[in-house]
């Protein structure tokens, strides 16, 4: 019964999307797990980019069943204009996509709520998607959130609309002097989705424990990455679900001892969106080179991705908390052309050198990375078939990674397309 979890280790849009896209290829079941609409995965097959939000990234291969798990958060009306999309460029998922019941919803008032409060933190802004995230896992654990099988029943639906807006109609207007929308604004714009939304929702659990009992081969999809994590990330400066692999139990319903095998997945360098310490960020030139060769834009708000060096010590928390054993390096054609490398291998942190990111840190300054040197390889990567295709300098930048984090490097990324990949050992489906 093979569960393979693919999570990201460090702020987000390490390439989860393309390598769950690879990975999907021999998978029978595709799970997303946690977050909802901030992710951006983006696909490239033949060239042609698909940027998925909610769906799980192994929807463009035909044959696979994709859930969006009890973990995620779902906006309604993106979840369907992403359908859409899909089907007008010829895709048809209709049939197996599939909603976990149990997964709650963001509702319009979820998206106000987060712009609220983004603006109302002033320069302590958490720089949020703007999706809704934080309001509606908020509202799920303060128990007044409505679920994708709320949305089934009419009744059902607007009961507990009702309550959710009798809480939140005085915190708009008195707060932050805004208008709340209204029961029926939101019945009006949302129920009618029930039906095809409804055509999609299932036992999720049920669904993925039946994949594993019968031995086929369930992809767990991860959102977001560790260091964004609501318990172990940057707090406040995090999102608000667990993107490590203890997040898929929870947000799926499987049991540990289900989980099979894992794939941290990791860029070559590190990028992060939005606030928040980042030890390594480069403000020169450097970083700029390295934000356009990799196009670091956002995907789900086109904003300037900030750059910087690998970060080995932050990567220690990925691996301590998640057990991690094999590692994908995303992106390393984007360092095809540097002279010199940096790898942040600790920090000098309150006097001491530590080598793993320490919690509570709320600005890079309260820390300073420790670097090493290593040589540039110069040479395109993109083109290379295999593992020993590459050049030395970039093996070396490798198994220098490897050693530091007591990991193998099983795949590796040389460019955005499917074919742009090299899967050095594929022990990790076992
Ligand atoms: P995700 O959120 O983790 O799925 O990552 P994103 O899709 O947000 O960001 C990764 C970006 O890098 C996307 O534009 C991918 O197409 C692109 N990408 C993924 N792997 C590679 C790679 O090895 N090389 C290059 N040049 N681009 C890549
Ligand atoms: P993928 O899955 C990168 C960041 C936001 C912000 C913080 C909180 O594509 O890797 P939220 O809207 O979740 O409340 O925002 O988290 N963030 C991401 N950064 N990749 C993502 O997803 C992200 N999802 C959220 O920029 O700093
Ligand atoms: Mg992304």
């Amino acid at each position: 019964m093979p569960l393979l979890v693919l999570f990201g280790c460090q702020w987000g849009d390490e390439g989860k999307g393309k390598i769950v896209d690879v990975l999907a290829g021999s998978a029978d079941l595709v799970a997303r797990y946690q977050g909802g609409n901030n992710a951006g995965h983006t696909v490239v097959v033949n060239d042609k980019k698909y940027i998925l939000h909610l769906i799980p990234s192994g929807i463009l291969h035909p044959d696979v069943a994709c859930l969006i798990g009890n973990g995620v958060v779902i906006d309604p009306e993106v979840l369907l204009q992403e359908v859409r999309a899909l089907e007008e460029g010829g895709l048809d998922i209709r049939e197996r996509l599939l909603i976990s019941q149990n997964a709650h919803l963001i509702l319009p008032y979820h998206r106000l709520m987060d712009k609220a409060m983004e603006v109302f933190r002033g320069k302590g802004k958490i720089g949020t998607t703007g999706r809704g995230i934080g309001c509606a896992y908020g509202d799920k654990i303060s128990r007044q959130g409505i679920r994708a099988i709320d949305l089934l029943e009419k009744d059902r639906f607007a009961g507990k609309l009702r309550i959710a807006l009798d809480y939140y109609h005085p915190i708009f207007s008195k707060v932050f002097d805004l208008n709340c929308p209204s029961v029926d604004e939101i019945m009006d714009k949302i129920f009618p989705l029930s039906a095809e939304i409804g055509e999609m929702v299932v036992d999720g659990v049920s669904l993925v424990n039946e994949y594993l009992e019968q031995d086929r081969r369930v992809l767990a999809e991860g959102a977001q990455g560790v260091m964004l994590d609501i318990d172990f990330g940057t707090y406040p400066y995090v999102t608000s679900s667990n993107p490590t692999p203890g997040g898929v139990c929870t947000g799926l319903g499987v049991a540990p001892q289900h989980i099979t095998d894992m794939l941290g997945v990791a860029k070559a360098y590190t990028t992060r969106v939005g606030s928040g310490p980042f030890p390594t960020e480069l403000f020169d030139e450097t970083g700029e080179t390295m934000r356009q060769i990799g196009a670091e834009f956002g995907a789900t708000t086109g904003r300037p991705r900030r750059c910087g060096w690998f970060d080995a010590a932050a990567m220690r928390r990925a691996v301590q908390i998640s057990g991690v054993r094999d590692l994908v390096i995303t992106k390393m054609d984007v360092l095809d052309q540097f002279e010199t490398l940096k790898i942040c291998t600790a920090y000098k942190y309150k006097g001491k050198t530590v080598d793993i990111f320490p919690f509570g840190i709320e600005d890079s300054g309260e820390i300073e990375p420790v670097y090493e040197t290593l040589a540039g390889w110069k040479t395109p990567t993109t083109g290379a078939a295999s593992f020993d295709e590459l050049p030395q300098a970039a093996r070396d930048y490798l198994a220098r990674i490897e050693e530091l984090l007591k990991v193998r490097v099983v795949i590796v990324s040389v460019g955005p397309g499917r074919e742009n990949t090299i899967i050095r050992c594929s022990s990790f489906w076992n």
